[in-house]
């Protein structure tokens, strides 16, 4: 019954395979090596981009903060939601890495950002002053913060906006092939059709060790990300480690049928929810995120049968009234089973 997040799940075994295969030989550093061409030609394939730039680096916070570097100056705005990665566990990272450019906060329900509530942000942060931050940048999560997903059409809604407003557009797709199965769209509807210019592409949730790419759909921005991957130590020497999870990840539609298999478990543990007397769901169940309410008396149990999963948020006290809601936030995984779900279920009413 582990709920915790999809961090914590294994390596797919293809991943795996990948892995002990690369490890052969020789092959040319710092991503000169045959399977780092692989994983540019895959990427460029399954996104429909042949000029693409595809960049390997080994965290997600770097993949967002780096993405955002080549995209704003240090004096620039960053719109991003509330509630985004960006904003809440990236430890400053997209200042850090940006030189000081600042995050402007968007609201919007399922920490989705909305045309309306990204207009009043516009239209709250001035810009063109010398004294103000100047206006560079949107960023998208999908999957969001609460589990949501954007659909291309509602994508491509915020980057007209944005793109009037001068702003180049980033998202963070730590999570991108469940936002893609969901959506059930292609890599290219959900990205540079839909006027995106710089995306995160997540493995490391989703079943690899620990890479994820950043897709440059335009090439001109390609070098400045080079030098700041360099320069921010995350050109990894040993590339083709990196290179074989991301290589295997995106074969034979490995990465979307993770997905598929983490979407599945999470609409069956919602599914469940629904049905749990007692029980709520706090945000839509779109994609591997369950985001629900029950009992106390009830987490009590799952948690003392030894349930692993995160109180959403932390500060809610164990103890106390038996009947007061608490929310939980469950992450399925692509090794999440059936008899997983139905336990957890179980347990929690029993
Ligand atoms: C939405 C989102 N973006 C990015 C990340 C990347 O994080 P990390 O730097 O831990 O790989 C995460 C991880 O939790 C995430 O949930």
């Amino acid at each position: 019954m582990f709920f915790a997040s999809d961090n914590g799940s294994g390596v797919l075994p293809q991943v795996m395979a990948a892995l002990s295969a690369a490890n052969t030989g020789y092959a040319r550093s710092y991503g000169s090596d045959p399977l780092s061409d692989e994983v540019r030609r895959l990427i460029r394939q399954q996104f429909e981009a042949p000029d693409a730039a595809v960049y390997l680096v080994a965290t997600g916070t770097a993949a967002n903060a780096l993405s955002l570097a080549i995209l704003t100056p240090p004096w620039g705005a960053v719109f991003c939601h509330r509630n985004s990665h960006l904003e809440e566990d990236e430890c400053g990272a997209p200042g850090f890495y940006t030189g000081g450019a600042k995050l402007v906060l968007v609201e919007g329900d399922h920490a989705k950002i909305t045309p309306a509530t990204l207009a009043t942000a516009l239209r709250q942060t001035p810009s063109g002053s010398v004294h103000a931050s100047q206006i560079a940048a949107l960023s998208l999560t999908n999957i969001t913060e609460n589990g949501t997903v954007y659909r291309p059409e509602e994508v491509k809604a915020l980057t007209g906006m944005a793109q009037a407003a001068g702003l180049a557009c980033h998202m963070d797709g730590a999570r991108f092939a469940n936002a893609l199965v969901s959506a059930g769209c292609t890599p290219a509807e959900m990205t540079w059709r839909a006027g995106i210019d710089v995306l995160s592409l997540g493995g490391t949730k989703n079943g690899c060790m620990g890479v994820e790419a950043v897709v440059i759909f335009d090439p001109a921005r390609a070098w400045e990300f080079e030098l700041r991957r360099k320069r921010a130590g995350h050109l990894f020497s040993k590339h083709r480690y990196l290179s074989a999870q991301m290589a295997a990840y995106l074969t034979d539609g490995l990465w979307l049928s993770a997905a598929q298999k983490a979407n599945a478990m999470a609409a069956r543990l919602s599914a469940g929810f629904a049905a749990l007397p007692g029980a709520q769901l706090v945000h839509p169940t779109e994609a591997n995120a369950v985001f629900a309410a029950w009992p106390r008396k009830g987490h009590r149990k799952a948690l003392a049968a030894g349930a692993s999963y995160s109180l959403w948020p932390d500060s809610q006290p164990l103890d106390g009234p038996e009947d007061d809601l608490l929310t939980a936030r469950l992450v399925c995984s692509w090794c999440t089973t059936e008899a997983d779900v139905d336990q957890m279920l179980a347990v929690i009413s029993g």
